[in-house]
C-alpha cells in the first residue's frame, strides 16, 4: 500500500518451499516482481523444506509453476536471472538443526552483502507448523531484530476463537505485533483496496453511504470449482471458516468502515475492527434466523457432469460440512443501524464471480405516473471484483420517445478499460507490503480474534446441530433455497451477479460474459 518506498537489502524465506503455496502463488508473485523492478538489488530467495528433486529438477518445476500460474510468461533470460535469486536449504522443519543453518546462512549472506539484511519468513506449510516453525525461529534467535525480522502467516489462523488466541499468544511471546504479517489475500486484490479510493478520495458518495440512503449491502463470492484437491483440508473447514470469517469479513469492513485519519496500518485496521466490534452478536437460538448452510450435489456446469461434493476425494461420504453459506449482519451503529449485510460464499456455483452490490433506498416520492415506472429499479452500485473489475452505477433515464418512460441504466467503470494496464495478482501487492514492512492490508490479532467472535455463535449451532437436508444444493446452482428465505423474509432477493444479469436486464449494459 505503500505509495513509494526502496526497499532495503532482503532476504525471503519460504518455509515449505516444495509445496502448492509456493508453486502457485509466492515464485509467480515474486517473479513479477521482480520483472517489475520492485525488489531491491540485494534479494534473496532461500527455499527451506522437504525437497524430492534435485536443485536443477525443482527449479524446473518453480518455472513451470510461473509458466502456469504466472500473469507473464517466464523469458528465458529474465528467469535466468531471476533465478539466481534463488537458492534452497534441504532439511526437515521439525529439526532445531535446520535453523542454525539458517541463522549462519543469513548471517554469511549479510557479510556478502556487507549490510544487515531484513529477514522475511514466510510460513507457506500446513497450519500445524506455524507455532513450531516460530518456536524454532526464536530457538536459533532469528525473531531478535525487531526492525529487521517479520514473519507472515496464512490464513486458517486458528480454527475458531479459542485456537486463533492461543497462536496469537504464543506468536506474541516471540515476535512483537508489527513483526507478524497475517496475510487475507483478499486484501490485496486491487478492486478490494479501491474501495477505499472509491470511498475515501471521493466526495461523491460518501455523503449518502449510510441508512438513511442504503437500504441493504450484498457481498456475493461465487466459485464455480469445488474442493478440488483439498478435500482433506476442506472437510474439516467449510465455507464459514474458509472465506466469510476472513474475506468476506473484510470486505463487510471496507464498505461500512469510518475514515481513517491516515493510511497507516494502525489507524486503517483500527476503523476496520471497529465494524467487527460493532456488528451484531447472533444469538445461538438466532442462527436459524441469520444463517443458511449448504453443501453441493452432483449437477452440471457448462454442459460437465458434476460429481456431488460428498463423492469427492478425501471427503467423509455422510460429511455435514458446508460448502456454501450465507449470513445476514447488523452493524449496530449510527451509520448502519438496521441496514442488513448480506454475505454470500459457495463453491460449485455457477460462475467464478465477486461483487458488492450496495442498493439504495427508492426515492421517497415517485412524481411520474404509473406508466412511466413500470420497470423502475432503486440506485445501485456494484462493486465488481472478479473476475469483471470495475465499479457499476444504476440510475434511471428517461427512454427516447415522446412518452415519459424511466429505465435503468448503467454508468460504468472497467480497470482494463480505463488503465489499460494489467493488475498485479493479489499476492504480488501482498509480498511486497511485506517486504516494505507495510502492514496495513495485514490482519492484526486483535482483528482476527474480532471476525472469529462474530462468526462464533454460527460455527457452535451448525456444529452441534448437524444439517439433515444434505446435499441441498445442485452444483451449477445459486445454493440452497433456504437462502432466498434470508434475504426474502426482509423483502428482498439476492442480486444475480451484475455481468450474469445485464445480459438479461439493462439494455444499455455492454457487460460481455467472462469466457
Ligand atoms: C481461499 C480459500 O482462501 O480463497 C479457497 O481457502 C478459495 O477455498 C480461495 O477457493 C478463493 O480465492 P480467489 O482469489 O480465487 O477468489
Amino acid at each position: 500500500m505503500t505509495a513509494t518506498a526502496t526497499p532495503e537489502a532482503t532476504v525471503f524465506v519460504i518455509f515449505g518451499a516444495g509445496g502448492d503455496l509456493a508453486w502457485r502463488k509466492l515464485i509467480p508473485a515474486l517473479y513479477n516482481l521482480f520483472l517489475d523492478r520492485w525488489l531491491p538489488e540485494k534479494f534473496l530467495i532461500l527455499g527451506v523444506g522437504h525437497r524430492r528433486q534435485n536443485e536443477a529438477d525443482f527449479l524446473q518445476h518453480l518455472r513451470q509453476g510461473v509458466d502456469r500460474f504466472s500473469r507473464r510468461s517466464p523469458d528465458e533470460v529474465l528467469w535466468d536471472l531471476f533465478a539466481a535469486h534463488l537458492s534452497f536449504i534441504t532439511s526437515e522443519l521439525d529439526d532445531p538443526g535446520t535453523y542454525l543453518e539458517l541463522a549462519q546462512t543469513l548471517a554469511v549472506q549479510d557479510k556478502e552483502w556487507d549490510t544487515r539484511a531484513h529477514h522475511i519468513f514466510y510460513v507457506a506449510t500446513p497450519p500445524k507448523m506455524i507455532e513450531p516453525i516460530a518456536r524454532h525461529l526464536a530457538g536459533a534467535k532469528l525473531h531478535r531484530d525487531r526492525s529487521h525480522a517479520r514473519i507472515v502467516i496464512e490464513k486458517p489462523f486458528g480454527r475458531d476463537l479459542t485456537s486463533a488466541h492461543e497462536l496469537n499468544r504464543a506468536l506474541s511471546g516471540i515476535f512483537e505485533e508489527s513483526q507478524i504479517f497475517r496475510i487475507d489475500h483478499y486484501l490485496g486484490k486491487e478492486t478490494v483496496q479501491n474501495i477505499l479510493a472509491f470511498r475515501f478520495a471521493n466526495t461523491l458518495f460518501e455523503p449518502v453511504w449510510n441508512r438513511r440512503y442504503i437500504d441493504h449491502v450484498q457481498v456475493t463470492v461465487a466459485e464455480q470449482v469445488g474442493v478440488e484437491t483439498r478435500g482433506r483440508f476442506y472437510d474439516d473447514t467449510g465455507a464459514l471458516r474458509d472465506m466469510i470469517q476472513n474475506h468476506l469479513l473484510q470486505i463487510l469492513c471496507l464498505i461500512a468502515m469510518e475514515a481513517p485519519i491516515s493510511f497507516t496500518a494502525n489507524e486503517v485496521r483500527n476503523k476496520m475492527v471497529d465494524v467487527l466490534h460493532a456488528i451484531r452478536p447472533i444469538l445461538p437460538e438466532q442462527v436459524h434466523h441469520f444463517a443458511v448452510r449448504g453443501q453441493y450435489g452432483a449437477g452440471w456446469i457448462r454442459g460437465e457432469r458434476l460429481k456431488g461434493y460428498r463423492a469427492e476425494d478425501h471427503v467423509a461420504p455422510a460429511s455435514a460440512t458446508e460448502t456454501f453459506a450465507a449470513v445476514k449482519f447488523y452493524v449496530d451503529n449510527w451509520r448502519w443501524q438496521g441496514v442488513p449485510f448480506y454475505l454470500r460464499t459457495g463453491k460449485r456455483m455457477p460462475a467464478r464471480i465477486s461483487e458488492v452490490s450496495i442498493q439504495f433506498r427508492p426515492v421517497p416520492h415517485q412524481p411520474f405516473p404509473a406508466t412511466a415506472i413500470l420497470d423502475w429499479r432503486p440506485n445501485r452500485l456494484i462493486i465488481a471484483i472478479q473476475p469483471e473489475e470495475g465499479i457499476l452505477l444504476r440510475f434511471e433515464a428517461k427512454h427516447p420517445g415522446p412518452t415519459m418512460r424511466l429505465s435503468p441504466v448503467m454508468m460504468q467503470f472497467y480497470y482494463r478499460e480505463a488503465f489499460k494496464i494489467q493488475a498485479p495478482d493479489a499476492y504480488e501487492t501482498l509480498l511486497l507490503d511485506v517486504v516494505r514492512g507495510d502492514a496495513t492490508l495485514f490482519m492484526r490479532a486483535d482483528q482476527v480474534e474480532a471476525a472469529w467472535e462474530v462468526v462464533s455463535p454460527i460455527l457452535d449451532t451448525w456444529e452441534a446441530i448437524k444439517p439433515t437436508d444434505f446435499p441441498n444444493y445442485q452444483a451449477g446452482t445459486w445454493g440452497p433455497e433456504a437462502a432466498e428465505g434470508l434475504v426474502s423474509q426482509d423483502g428482498h432477493n439476492w442480486v444475480l451477479p451484475t455481468f450474469l444479469q445485464c445480459q438479461e436486464d439493462i439494455a444499455v449494459c455492454r457487460v460481455t460474459m467472462a469466457p
